[in-house]
């Protein structure tokens, strides 16, 4: 069973085709022909306390899915699984150290906790509506407190673990959540990180009143008496069955923050009921998942890939998946793919840095990996040698290679390649979805031809999954998604383009978005914190190309007045950690006289970073003080 070529593309072989869930390019025919139809024809396997009267409204530029419906995203990854899989194991939690067990819950397991937790969660007061704040690190008390949160109605807003006490603060307040759910510590690099004094220092200036702690690392950690209370002290005693509250399709489930292009990031809405829908059909559809599959996503639960497919989606389909608490190669290099092997992981989803660094670590892997049977990345471009790498060492020649795309926003995979159908071809994230229509415009609103690079949009009936708002900023959704083409045309800040076969290739963002290492950092939003520096007059940062973490940001820096010094760099990117976090640091700050800028005055960020990639200059004649470039060219030395 694998993949044969043809050209320069790949595609599944006969075996592998009859396997997979999707093998005929009907389900695109079908799907595009009315796409509204299409989902109701899915959401209609799920359960559904109540059946939606609505299937898609449209009041631009807001938008509903399965209207009237009533359902529980926890209830279908539990309760409807225990029938035909109580004894299955739903999670493998692998921890850091090699030298600790792994734990196996089955789908009774998960649901007997979740349910505990969920009663505790009320007995402390939270409330169906009431926004809970989640810190924590890859660990199944994580999952769970989604889980129970899901199954009460609370809105989970999950803030990724290595973000600092500042950046928590932000999302919490943003919120006004009261309950925050966190972990004592946890391990990285065989080092224990003390999650909980950062939660202590993020919550100072919120409206958190109670703190829950998972134990994970046992190190130590200071009590508030009447305000922090144990997981475990909490579902002891607890019942094991918490009725699901009955959620409207359309009421939330979690807010997600993500960065844009302003200084602020931004509280992403996901609705109950089409979230749902999504995530399952994607899941399921796009790795494939049948009862006997393992699947991996090394996605962290801080982020939407953790969401959607370390979290719901895997459950909703009765998966058994892999959580894994620390860092892909520690102790060794090879240590994913010795996780691979230790559970016969199918299906293994990661992203192009890992891969790149996967390939300067290791280079020629040891390991036979001979049950995978398909492995896709996410969350940014991948480059031809770190596909063709990725291929042959990972998938040994024989596995389809997902490039998947989407965004915090679309809550689930919108374009790739679907495994049954191909092709699979080196750079090129595949077509859309069956049901999604997309475009490549140019900046008049104009569809492009094949090999144009343009804008890509998200066109009407949009998908089930998509976010809902940004919350409490109506103007903010408006600005930056609805604003570009209308408010008919979801615009998503990537360049892409097709070719004559209608794959398309994400050539990266449009707007001041860079990827860290796959993480989303506004360089609006470092710019606004290296500003704070009294003694600086103005920044501008910029994303260059990284080897392995495909980008990083670069700093330049104008004093007010006098002369730079390294303690002043220092003490830039402690403020960046600091605000931020460690994954946002720049990697080089330059202090330069003067950045370039237009006429009206508005940084050419643009021109900067060609000054570093090396590319023409283009037209400078729009400069105001073009004789900076030359300066520049200088201090960075190229
Ligand atoms: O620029 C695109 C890039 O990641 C952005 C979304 O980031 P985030 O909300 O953090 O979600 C990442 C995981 C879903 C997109 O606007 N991106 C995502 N997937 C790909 C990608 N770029 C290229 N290829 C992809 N497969």
């Amino acid at each position: 069973m694998g993949i044969i070529k043809k050209g320069t593309s790949y595609f599944p072989d006969k075996e592998f085709k009859k396997r997979a869930w999707i093998n005929s390019n009907s389900i695109y025919k079908e799907a595009n022909k009315n796409p509204i139809r299409f989902w109701d024809k899915l959401a209609k396997e799920l359960h559904w306390f109540k059946k939606w009267n609505k299937v898609f409204v449209h009041k631009p530029p807001y938008f509903k899915w399965f209207v009237g419906g009533k359902i529980n995203i926890c209830y279908n990854c539990l309760d409807r699984n225990l029938e035909k899989r109580r004894n299955k194991v739903a999670l493998i939690f692998e921890p850091e150290s090699v030298e600790e067990r792994e734990i196996k819950l089955t789908y009774y397991d998960l649901y007997r906790l979740v349910n505990k937790f969920a009663n505790a969660l009320k007995k402390l007061g939270v409330k169906k509506g009431d926004v809970v704040g989640i810190y924590m690190p890859m660990i199944p008390e994580t999952i769970i407190s989604m889980l129970a949160c899901a199954r009460i109605g609370a809105v989970h807003s999950v803030v990724f673990s290595a973000f600092s006490p500042n950046a928590l603060k932000i999302r919490l307040q943003e919120t006004e959540a009261k309950v925050l759910i966190t972990a004592d510590g946890y391990y990285r690099r065989g080092k224990i990180i003390n999650l909980k004094e950062s939660a202590d220092e993020g919550i100072k200036g919120t409206n958190i009143k109670k703190v829950i702690i998972a134990k994970r690392a046992n190190n130590k950690i200071k009590l508030v008496k009447g305000r922090d209370y144990f997981f475990d002290d909490l579902i002891e005693g607890q019942s094991d069955y918490c009725k699901p509250e009955q959620m409207n399709s359309e009421d939330k489930l979690f807010i997600l923050f993500t960065s844009g292009s302003t200084g602020k990031p931004k509280g992403i809405v996901h609705t109950c009921g089409g979230y749902t829908v999504q995530a399952c059909w994607t899941a399921k559809y796009i790795f494939d998942l049948f009862d006997d599959d393992i699947f991996w996503s090394t996605a962290d639960l801080g982020w939407i890939t953790g969401h959607t497919y370390s979290c719901y989606g895997p459950l909703l389909n009765g998966t058994t998946y892999v959580l894994y608490e620390g860092a892909p190669d520690f102790p060794t290099p090879d240590r994913w793919a010795r996780i691979i092997e230790k559970y016969g992981v199918t299906t293994f989803y990661t992203a192009p840095t890992a891969i790149r660094m996967f390939e300067k670590e290791i280079k020629k892997l040891k390991e036979k990996l001979n049950t995978l049977q398909i492995i896709a990345s996410v969350g940014e471009p991948i480059d031809e040698e770190a596909w063709h790498w990725f291929y042959r060492e990972v998938g040994k020649e024989r596995c389809p290679i997902l490039d998947t795309w989407w965004q915090t926003e679309t809550g689930g995979i919108l374009i790739t390649s679907l495994p049954g159908i191909g092709p699979f071809k080196p750079t090129f994230t595949g077509v859309p979805f069956p049901g999604i229509k997309t475009d490549i415009l140019d900046d008049k609103g104009k569809s492009l031809p094949a090999n144009k690079e343009g804008n890509l949009v998200i066109l009407p009936p949009f998908s089930p999954g998509m976010l809902r708002g940004v919350y409490n900023n109506h103007k903010k959704y408006v600005d930056t998604y609805w604003s570009k083409y209308g408010n008919k045309i979801y615009f998503t800040s990537d360049l892409a383009y097709r070719d004559r076969n209608g794959l398309i290739r994400i050539v990266g963002r449009a707007d001041d978005v860079i990827k860290v290492a796959g993480h989303r950092i506004s360089t609006g939003e470092l710019e606004n914190i290296i500003d704070l520096d009294k003694r600086i007059d103005e920044c501008a940062v910029i994303g260059v190309p990284h080897e392995i973490k495909g980008e990083v940001p670069v700093a330049f820096v104008v004093l007010k007045s006098g002369k730079p010094n390294e303690k002043m760099k220092k003490e830039i990117v402690k403020r960046v950690e600091k605000e931020i976090s460690k994954i946002a640091r720049p990697s080089e700050i330059y202090f330069v006289m003067e950045l370039p800028k237009t006429r009206s005055g508005k940084i050419m960020r643009r021109i900067l970073k060609r000054l570093f990639t090396g590319e023409e200059l283009g037209d400078l004649s729009t400069l105001s003080n073009p004789e900076c470039i030359g300066k520049i060219r200088k201090t960075i030395g190229k």
